[in-house]
């Protein structure tokens, strides 16, 4: 194994509020990675650092030995926003080949990576609607298809499965799953606990630090305790 992700003593402010403090974070290749943590506590700020759209006020980011931000590693990492960037007045399949334009992808390959990818969110039969038309949820499902279409080696998934139901929850995971298998490297927020214990290895996020870290398994031996609701309010309760 080998770093993928790397944060080193990161800080970030916005005016005279410190949101991150000194966070370090390693995601192993090949990793499910998870940042829990409550409304707030910074994750959205973290990730933002990490795919480059914004910078840290102290320490630096790397992602496949890039410092962060690289023009080329825009190619590699593929990013689903917390909010939705969607064209609303673009058909799904619309959105699906503008944003697959903007990567270096032959035609039929582009062709392909759509049906791929559309066909993981379940939304091919909606692909001729404009997105204007959808739901909250095929939002999502558009925006998760978007930042797998180029084939990227890293995905950063912020939140991806805030109003999906479960069903297309467990088929996303699954997915999640087997891309780990292809050897993707995968970052992913979320503030619920049993998406927690699908991750390898995890994060908890508090108030801008990282409270604990390490595999489910791991986390709940640490703390002697058997699920990791508890870990995280006895995480939290031990730095005070
Ligand atoms: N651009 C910004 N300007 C000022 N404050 C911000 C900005 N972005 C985020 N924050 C603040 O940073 C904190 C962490 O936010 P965020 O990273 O979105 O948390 P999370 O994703 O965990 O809900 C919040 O208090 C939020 O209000
Ligand atoms: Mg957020």
């Amino acid at each position: 194994m080998h770093p993928t992700i790397v944060v080193k003593d990161v800080c970030k402010s916005f005016g005279k509020k410190q949101v991150l403090n000194n966070v370090d974070l390693t995601v192993e290749s090949g990793q499910i990675y998870g940042l829990i943590g409550p409304s707030g506590s910074g994750k959205t700020t973290l990730v933002k650092l990490i795919v480059g759209m914004d910078r840290p006020s102290q320490g630096d980011v790397h992602v496949l030995n890039t410092k962060v931000p690289d023009l080329h590693l825009l190619q590699r990492i593929g990013y689903m926003a917390q909010a939705d960037a969607l064209y609303a007045d673009l058909t799904g399949e619309e959105n699906l080949a503008f944003f697959g334009s903007l990567f270096r992808l032959k035609k039929a390959e582009l062709q392909a990576r759509i049906r791929y990818a559309a066909d993981l969110v379940n939304l091919t039969a909606d692909l001729k609607k404009k997105v204007e038309n959808y739901s909250g949820g095929m939002k999502r499902r558009l925006s998760l298809a978007v930042a797998l279409i180029q084939d990227p080696e890293v995905l950063v998934l912020d939140e991806p499965t805030v109003g999906i139901d479960p069903e297309l929850r467990q088929s996303i995971w699954a997915e999640l799953r087997r891309l780990k298998n292809t050897g993707k490297t995968i970052l992913v927020t979320t503030h619920v606990m049993d998406e927690a214990e699908k991750c390898d290895c995890l994060s908890m996020v508090r108030e801008g630090e990282i409270l604990t870290s390490g595999s489910p398994n791991e986390l709940k031996e640490h703390y002697g305790i058997t699920n990791l609701e508890e870990v995280f309010l006895k995480a939290g309760g031990a730095k005070g």
